[in-house]
């Protein structure tokens, strides 16, 4: 990776590499949130995302860098393998709106619904997406600050059902929608008569960038999906 191709003033990534290496950053920074791969604290302004040391994917900022431009997601300034650096989001978490008991409107949903959307249109399948990933800024605008389970692939059409049923998840999840059990039916005879082509996918994650069966994929996403609407 090239430091230089980041626009971070280098003497800033001297500073937040001692901090960061030196585990001083809660000494005198505000924790901005946490996740499975790592903390996000506030410094300068940015937002700096240290990832675990055993946290083998740290390679969000590739996805962060194909989005760039899109304005849902944060703008990268610098990353290596201790740490990202982003434009802080001057907001909070879905999942902090809707713990203090607030209901989320369906704008916000369609504010997701749309950048979801846009990112289909590039080939990015916007996985992982639940409360704890996405934010509301000052303007109200949603924001996705996770993209590190976002994945691209050569064939989006094959992934339309499974991002319908995300959606719909986030949804519920935002308080705005109950299930309807028959629709969910539907799609997963739709989803299963299709799985029968073999066609293949590549992921924007190294523990993920090898080819593998779509099938086997979804079962994966599935399970995965489950359980990322109580954990980072
Ligand atoms: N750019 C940002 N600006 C403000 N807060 C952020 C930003 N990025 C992440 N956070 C906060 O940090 C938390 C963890 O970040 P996240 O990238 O989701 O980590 P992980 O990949 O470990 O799940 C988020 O839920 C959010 O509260
Ligand atoms: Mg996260």
């Amino acid at each position: 990776m090239a430091p230089q191709s980041f626009s971070l003033d280098p003497e800033l990534v001297g500073y937040l590499s001692q901090m960061a290496n030196n585990e001083q950053l809660q000494q005198k920074h505000l924790l901005l949130g946490e996740g499975l791969s790592g903390k996000v604290w506030e410094v300068e302004g940015y937002a700096i995302k240290v990832y675990k040391e055993n946290y083998s994917e740290k390679d969000d900022f590739r996805m962060l860098q194909r989005l760039d431009g899109h304005a849902a997601f944060p703008k990268l300034f610098y990353a290596d393998q201790h740490m990202m650096v982003t434009e802080k989001v001057d907001g909070v978490t879905l999942a902090q709106i809707r713990q203090s008991g607030e209901k989320l409107g369906m704008d916000i949903y369609q504010q997701m619904e749309r950048n979801v959307e846009d990112c289909y249109r590039q080939g990015i399948i916007a996985d992982d997406l639940h409360l704890n990933n996405l934010m509301l800024d000052r303007q109200n605008k949603v924001r996705i600050v996770d993209v590190g389970r976002f994945e691209v692939t050569s064939v989006p059409q094959y992934y339309r059902d499974q991002l319908i049923e995300d959606l719909d998840g986030l949804k519920y999840h935002a308080g705005l929608f109950s299930f309807s059990s028959k629709r969910k039916k539907h799609r997963r005879h739709r989803r299963h008569s299709s799985s029968s082509s073999r066609k293949r996918y590549y992921s924007s994650s190294s523990r993920r960038r090898h080819y593998s069966s779509s099938s086997d994929h979804h079962r994966r996403r599935r399970r995965r999906h489950r359980r990322s609407y109580s954990s980072s």
